[in-house]
This record gives structure tokens, C-alpha cells and sequence, in this order.
């Protein structure tokens, strides 16, 4: 997929959108609705007022949206599974669609005698409504005054429409098309320099057996790769993060892969290439893993002479083999020198084919594997930029602004 393509179709990639559904015949469409947002990239959580429910099954937007319908505000299961707050919190957005005139009578005075009430008081995200009732109500002044309200409030105010009604009448009240509400919510989130792009990170060490308790692996805490999937996942990206051991929490709306060797590591990464427009191999791959590795634990005694001796095998290099796949994604490979830094990161490049490394000096003390910070120099074939010493997470954020600068261009 190209980014130019992809930023339109998923404008609303990583975004979590609380979905209010109030009572009005207008609510069949939210059943639609969650279809295009979802379209959108967006994962949605449908809360319906009792009212709603007449009109619309819980059902319905269940199996839609993915995710469980929230109905009660008192529901002692429901809240040991998410309780409202913390729904209140999960959300990038509420959106009230159809949004009642009762509802926002309740809303624009502060009621919260149901979730969907309690919940618009409770969110510190923003808010937007879809109204939808009969023209005559829309026009009626205890309407209007609350609309004036909420949108001084800063409420945004998705339509309404003008046109045929259900009950008849002509006029504005109409809930605007699932297709233009979905089209309205994302114009709400800036656009994000990655939106639209699938990057696939490798990070952390391997660990090759040598018998079921031992291995061979290195000091890589994973961190770098870490904090570059949390920069690309801001950044708007879809991210896989395919990881060896690591004690790193998972960052959230990140799709991780645990593995193990390398081997593991390079298979889960050929799978991910059809859902990968940028690889970043960050991961300490080991370059040999034992020939015949012991399915029991190999006994002192199992040794006739007093040493031992492993043969080791050659490792697949991974984004070598990335960089040689069609259609290759952009990729990016790091490099850990202890000296001649650049001349062994361009050499890289060539030999693995790659689009652009990030070189480090791992001899230095105050940078490299289990540090918190890192100073770069990243390469590419006609140039190169340093990154003075900073934290993981600003390199990283700087790495992937110019990783998309540079993945724009090749497009
Ligand atoms: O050749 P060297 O190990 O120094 O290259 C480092 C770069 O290559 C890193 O990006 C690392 O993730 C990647 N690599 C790999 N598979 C290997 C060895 C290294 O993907 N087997």
C-alpha cells in the first residue's frame, strides 16, 4: 500500500472511538457507521442508552464493532471488565451518533443519570454529536439554546442535515450519512506524518538453545526498538513488533511477536512482509546458533575429554533477506561498531542492501545496549545526519521523522 493512498482510507488509524448511540430511528445507521469508522482504521466501543436498545440490538454493534456494548452504568460484570472510568479514559473521542434531543438537553446541562451521560462527563477526550430528531424539535429555542451551549463548550457539531424525514416532514434534523460522519471524525485528528504506513520492527536479542536450559544470546534490553515502536505508533504507523527476550512491557496499540532465536525472529518477520512497508531491524541477532542443539540437558560426564565443543551454524541475516524480498519494503538496519564507525556502516548498507542504517558507537560508555540514551549517526546512500546524545525516546522520535521523510521520497 502507498502512503499517499493510505492516508486518506485511514485517517483514523489508532484512534479509539467511543461510539454513543441514544434513542431515535436515526440509530440503524450507527450500525453502518461503525463500519466506516472502522474502515478508517479506528477501533470503536459502541455505549447505548436504554432508549437506543429499542431500536437497535446490542447484538448488531457487538458483532460489528469487534469489541462488547456498554449499557449500564450499574453493572457490577460489566464494570470488573472496564469500568466506566477507565472506558472514559480509553477513548480518543466520543461521538454521539444519532445524539437526541433529550440527550443533549442531558448533555448540555450536565446530567449523568445513565453510562453514556456519565461517561461525556468523565472523558477528558473530546466530544462530538450527530444530531438527529424532527425538524420542528431541531428548530424548537430550548434546542437551540443547548446546541449554543455545547458548541461554546466546544462541543464539535456533526450536521444535522436537511431533507425527507421519517416522520414526513421536510427540513434540517436528518443524522448526516455514515460515509460524512466517519469523513467529519477523522478531520478532527491531525494528519500524522505515518498514518496510513505498516512498519514492522525486530528488537531485543536472540537466544539459540544449546540444551533445553542453556543458550547463547547477548546484552540487548530491546529498548531502542521499543521506543522506535512507540514513535512510529504516534507517528500514525500500524506497528509490528517482532521481539526476542526481553523484560520491556508492550507498548500499547503495538502488535507484538514474541520469539525466541533467530530463526523464529526471521521467520515471523518473511510473514510480516506482506503487511510491511517500512522494516527497522533494531534486534541484536545472534550470527551462530549451536549445529545440533541437545534435546536433554547435556551431564558433565557426557564429555569424554576434560573441554567441549559446540559447532556453531550461521544465522540467517534477517534484513538482508528483507532488503532482497519483492516488493522491498524501506529498510533500515542498525549498526554496533567499536570503531571506524561510518566506514563499516556505508559498507552495510551495500552488502545488505539496505536504505538507511543507523550507526553507533557501542564502545563508548554512556551510550549503547542496556543505556536509556544513544547518540546516532544514520546513513544513507547520498548523505548522512547525526543525532547528538539524547534519550531513546527522542532518537527514536527524530529516527522515525526521518525514516518517513526519506520512505516519502522513494514512493
Ligand atoms: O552484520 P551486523 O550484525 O552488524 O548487522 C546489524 C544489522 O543487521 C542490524 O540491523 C541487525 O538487526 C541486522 N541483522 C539481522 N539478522 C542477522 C544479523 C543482523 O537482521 N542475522
Amino acid at each position: 500500500m502507498h502512503a499517499q493512498e493510505a492516508t486518506t482510507e485511514l485517517g483514523l488509524a489508532n484512534r479509539r472511538i467511543i461510539l454513543g448511540v441514544t434513542g431515535g430511528i436515526a440509530a440503524y445507521k450507527s450500525a453502518e457507521l461503525i463500519r466506516r469508522l472502522k474502515d478508517l482504521g479506528a477501533d470503536v466501543r459502541a455505549v447505548m442508552t436504554p432508549a437506543a436498545q429499542e431500536f437497535i440490538t446490542p447484538l448488531t454493534l457487538q458483532a460489528l464493532s469487534g469489541n462488547p456494548v456498554h449499557t449500564t452504568l450499574l453493572d457490577t460484570e460489566a464494570e470488573a471488565a472496564m469500568g466506566h472510568i477507565e472506558l472514559a479514559r480509553w477513548g480518543d473521542l466520543i461521538l454521539v451518533a444519532p445524539a437526541s434531543a433529550d440527550f443533549l438537553a442531558r448533555l448540555a446541562h450536565g446530567h449523568g443519570n445513565d453510562l453514556l451521560s456519565t461517561l461525556c462527563l468523565a472523558a477528558r477526550c473530546p466530544l462530538a454529536v450527530a444530531p438527529a430528531m424532527n425538524q420542528a424539535m431541531w428548530a424548537a429555542a430550548s434546542n437551540q439554546a443547548n446546541m449554543d451551549l455545547l458548541q461554546a463548550r466546544g462541543v464539535h457539531v456533526f450536521g444535522p442535515a436537511a431533507g425527507e424525514q421519517a416522520c414526513g416532514d421536510i427540513g434540517p434534523g436528518r443524522m448526516l450519512e455514515a460515509t460524512e460522519l466517519a469523513q467529519c471524525t477523522a478531520n478532527l485528528f491531525p494528519h500524522r506524518i505515518l498514518t496510513g504506513t505498516r512498519v514492522t520492527i525486530t528488537a531485543g536479542p536472540t537466544r539459540e538453545a544449546i540444551d533445553p536450559v542453556r543458550y547463547i544470546s547477548n546484552h540487548s534490553s530491546g529498548k531502542m526498538g521499543f521506543a522506535i515502536a512507540e514513535a512510529a505508533r504516534d507517528a500514525g504507523a500500524q506497528v509490528t513488533l517482532i521481539s526476542g527476550p526481553v523484560h520491556l512491557p508492550t507498548p500499547d496499540r503495538v502488535k507484538r511477536i514474541d520469539v525466541i532465536s533467530a530463526l523464529d525472529m526471521h521467520q515471523a518477520s518473511m510473514d510480516a512482509l506482506t503487511q510491511t512497508d517500512i522494516f527497522i531491524a533494531t534486534a541484536a541477532v545472534a550470527d551462530f546458533r549451536v549445529e545440533n542443539s541437545h534435546n536433554q540437558k547435556i551431564k558433565k560426564q557426557d564429555n569424554s575429554g576434560p573441554g567441549m565443543t559446540l559447532t556453531l551454524v550461521e544465522n540467517p541475516d534477517i534484513v538482508a533477506a528483507v532488503a532482497q524480498h519483492e516488493p522491498k519494503p524501506f529498510t533500515v538496519g542498525f549498526a554496533a561498531e567499536t570503531r571506524d564507525v561510518e566506514n563499516y556502516a556505508r559498507q552495510k548498507i551495500e552488502r545488505k542492501n539496505l536504505d538507511m542504517i543507523v550507526a553507533n558507537d557501542v564502545s563508548r560508555q554512556d551510550i549503547g545496549f542496556n543505556s536509556d540514551q544513544n547518540a546516532v549517526t544514520v546513513i544513507w546512500k547520498s548523505g548522512q545526519q547525526l543525532m547528538a546524545l539524547a534519550s531513546k525516546t527522542q532518537i527514536a522520535r527524530d529516527l522515525v521523522t526521518l525514516i518517513s521523510e526519506h520512505y516519502k521520497n522513494t514512493r
